[in-house]
């Protein structure tokens, strides 16, 4: 058994060149953000939105990197949405490689007041929309014997919080443990399957939390870096398991929280 580093391997084990990705919730805060940072590694880039329009920026934005890029309506609740978003992808730029799962909501509510209906939209979301985009990209993925997923959760999936998150938090703990279940399933197919759980962003869906002084308080005494995340705080995890630098490493959940997990 060769047992010296492969030298070619590890200079090129971040770049995506020639490799294709769907970010979902690509309009987003966190979306944009990791379609623009996987298209700097070398990526092309299908993002995805109910809106069309909303996409334009970040679609303007990868293809001033050089890169081609290309926005799809899809609801990622409907399954009908998430295969034709696959069948686009596979027709306009020829393969899929790598799925980041950014689409998702927060509601929150006293648990003993949450509307069902407000409920059952985060789950249906949060959970079945990333179940329906990882079984659609992950038919092509076996075909194909490769492919990466990048599942996005939340520190609040690890502990519970004070301030309304039963719904969120219960989403977030499923698509740990869909990502944790695929990652099992699909290693025979050579799929990689993680997740990223950041804390609090400053982004446009926290800015009425971290604008609330004793809101801000109480998220800010629970992160050790005492800060919120910046959206490109979680360029570099999505980058890392989207590329070869990580292909013996599947199932896990790499915390971008400022410490928030670890006491
Ligand atoms: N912002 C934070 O502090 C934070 C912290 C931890 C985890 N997250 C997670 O990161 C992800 C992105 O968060 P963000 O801050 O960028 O939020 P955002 O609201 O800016 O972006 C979410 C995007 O998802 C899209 N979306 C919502 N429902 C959809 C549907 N049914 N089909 C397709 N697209 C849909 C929205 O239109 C939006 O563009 C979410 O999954 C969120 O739970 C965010």
């Amino acid at each position: 058994m060769e047992a010296r580093v492969d030298l070619e391997y590890v200079r090129n084990m971040f770049s995506l060149e020639k490799k294709v990705a769907i970010v979902t919730g690509g309009a987003g805060a966190l979306g944009h953000a990791i379609a623009q940072g996987l298209a700097m590694y070398g990526a092309d880039v299908v993002v995805t939105g109910r809106t069309l329009e909303t996409l334009l920026p970040v679609v303007n934005d990868i293809k001033a990197l050089g890169r081609n890029a290309m926005a799809v309506s899809c609801d990622v609740s409907v399954e009908e949405d998430v295969e034709n978003l696959v069948q686009k992808t596979l027709k306009g730029f020829g393969a899929l490689d790598i799925l980041v799962t950014v689409a998702g909501i927060a509601k929150r509510f006293a648990a003993e007041e949450f509307p069902i209906d407000e409920w059952q939209q985060v789950m249906d979301i949060n959970v079945r929309g990333t179940f329906l985009c990882c079984k659609h990209a992950g038919k092509i993925f076996k075909e194909r014997k490769k492919g990466k997923i990048v599942t996005i959760s939340s520190v609040r999936a690890f502990a519970g919080h004070p301030s309304g998150y039963a719904a969120y938090g219960t989403s977030k703990g499923a698509v740990n443990l869909l990502t944790r279940q695929l990652a099992t399933e699909w290693a025979k197919y050579n799929i990689n399957v993680n997740s990223i759980a950041p804390c609090i962003f400053w982004t446009p869906l926290t800015q009425e939390v971290l604008d609330n002084e004793e809101m801000y308080k109480i998220f800010m005494s629970r992160i050790p870096m005492g800060r919120a995340a910046l959206t490109q705080d979680s360029v570099g995890a999505a980058v890392y398991l989207s590329s070869p630098a990580s292909d013996f490493v599947t199932g896990q959940i790499l915390y971008v929280d400022g410490g928030t997990v670890a006491g």
